[in-house]
Parts: C-alpha cells; structure tokens; sequence
C-alpha cells in the first residue's frame, strides 16, 4: 500500500516459555518479538535513515480504502506536546485492541514490547485466566493499577493514547452479541450479516444504535477480530468488496474528513493533558 516498507511474517519466533498450550499458536508472541526486532534495527540506523513509525496489523485485516494515508494519524512533529505519544491503541468494549495500531520508532516502544514479550513468562497465572494474550499483556501493563507501568509519572498515560477504532481497525459487526447474548462473530457470513458500511445494521436485537467502532464506508481497514471458526466465511465477502475498488469504499476524499476529525482529536488530547498535569501539580511542562 502507498509504497510503505512492509515486514509480513508467516514465522512463529518464540518458544515454549511464552507459549506452552499446544492449541493455541505462538503467532501471539511472535507478534512482540517481530516488533521489537524491527524497531531496535531501525533505532541503531542513524536518525536520518531510520523509520519514524511502524503500523502492526494482524493477519486477519483488510485494507478497505488504500487512499488514506497512514501518516494522517500520526500526532504532528511540529506539535511539541505530543512528543512523548508513542503508541496509538485503539480500544472497544474489550478494552485495548492490539490486531491494528501504530508504534514509534523510539526506545520507550522497545521497553514496552520487552514488558509485553516477557508478560507470559512472568505471569503465567495470569495468563491462564485471560481471554487474550499479547492483548492482555498490552492491557495489563498500560493500564491496570498494579502495572509497573502505571506506577510511573502520569500512570504512563503520557507515553500512549487510546485512539478510535475507526481509524485503524473497523470491525465488520455492530454488536458482537445478539440480544440473547449469542456471539454472531460464531456465525457463518450471510447477506444479512454482511454490513453495508452505512447507518443501516444487522438486526441483531439490540437496537439500531451505530457503535463507534462498526466499519463504515471509506474506513481505512477491516479487522476481522473474534470471528476465528469462520473467518474464511467472514473475510471472503469482505476480500471481494475490497478488490473492486468500489468509490464509496476505495475513497479519495475521505480523507479531507479524517484530516480534520485527527486534528481535533490532538487538540482534544493536548487540551485534557495540560489539565490533567495542573490537577496532578506535576511540574513538567508540555
Ligand atoms: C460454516 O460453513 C462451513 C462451510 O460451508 C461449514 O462447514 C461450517 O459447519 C459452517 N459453520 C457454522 C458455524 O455454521
Ligand atoms: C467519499 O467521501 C466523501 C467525504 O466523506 C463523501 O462526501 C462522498 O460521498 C464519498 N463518495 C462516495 C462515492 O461515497
């Protein structure tokens, strides 16, 4: 897309001590370390030659509209207060996503990857009990209380930043549960189910309210997340669609949009740090 460096990794690097449940695959893992291992190459190049960021997405992602560029996310070099975001991470109502979001090239970025890549060795317990894994290990360390992470400063909060799912990482379902809580991510893709991108939604019982992270036309990518028996069922109508380069998806100007909706969200974002620093009587100054 758009002449980026791409890494695409089919290999699992990781042994045993991070992942010792036959069933589950190592790719989760892998994921950390392939990270990690890019970033600390491209920060021993010299600052003229290196990469400035990196964009992770899973296997499982689609781009819909190859116009956006990646760069209109990025907080602005220019903007002197943003200098210390190093990760965009969207989230949902599982919490943090790690299937999309974006890294800096910096050293913070290679502690936490450390943090995360280490998380199952040191915290098997834990892991046993969790639904996601590097998921989990991203959510444990940035935000829960007892993270090393978040003893730190602003518990951390200066170094990341939760962003849209939208921008990023749509989902192709409104809700993931019906009403009577059954997870349609389990269900094989029908014509019902196949969102068309627009305020119009599968019936799903629980009403007609549009959730901020559906997928609409002219997102950037598709995250097929959740739907792992049937995911083929699932990315093939979506494959399809994203091969036609129909307008209302393949969409140059919506970017003009987003340009403006990502302005305003920095905006915001500087706006509640000076205040949070002011409540806190933190003296550094942004
Ligand atoms: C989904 O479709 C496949 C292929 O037609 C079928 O083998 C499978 O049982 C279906 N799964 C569900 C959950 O309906
Ligand atoms: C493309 O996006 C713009 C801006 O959101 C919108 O006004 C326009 O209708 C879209 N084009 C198509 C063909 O959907």
């Amino acid at each position: 897309m758009r002449g980026y460096i791409h890494h695409i990794s089919t290999v699992e690097v990781v042994g045993d001590l991070s992942e010792n449940d036959p069933r589950r695959p190592r790719g989760a893992w892998s994921k950390p370390a392939l990270l990690l291992s890019i970033i600390v190459a491209e920060l021993a190049k010299s600052e003229s030659e290196r990469l400035d960021w990196i964009f992770w997405f899973d296997a499982d992602t689609i781009v819909m509209n190859p116009h956006t560029p990646l760069e209109i996310f990025l907080p602005s070099e220019s903007i002197a207060e943003l200098s210390n975001v190093h990760l965009l991470m969207p989230s949902n109502w599982d919490g943090l996503n790690s299937g999309a979001f974006a890294m800096r090239v910096h050293p913070w970025s290679v502690s936490l990857l450390s943090a995360v890549l280490a998380y199952p060795v040191y915290l098997p317990r834990k892991l046993e009990k969790e639904r996601f894994r590097d998921q989990s290990a991203f959510q444990w360390l940035l935000q829960a209380r007892d993270s090393p992470l978040t003893k730190l400063g602003m518990g951390g909060r200066e170094n990341w930043v939760e962003v849209p799912m939208r921008w990023f990482n749509s989902l192709p379902i409104n809700n993931a549960f019906s009403r009577g809580w059954d997870w349609i991510f389990n269900h094989n893709m029908t014509d019902e189910l196949f969102d068309k991108g627009t305020d119009e939604v599968y019936d799903d019982g629980n009403g007609k309210k549009i959730q901020p992270w559906k997928i609409m036309q002219g997102d950037m990518v598709l995250h097929c997340a959740g739907a792992s028996n049937v995911r083929d069922s699932w990315m093939e109508g979506w494959l399809r669609r994203a091969e036609s380069y129909l307008p209302e998806w393949s969409n140059a100007t919506k970017r003009e949009d987003l340009k403006i909706e990502v302005e305003n969200f920095w905006s915001n974002i500087i706006r509640f740090t000076k205040r949070l620093l002011k409540v806190k009587g933190l003296s550094i100054t942004i």
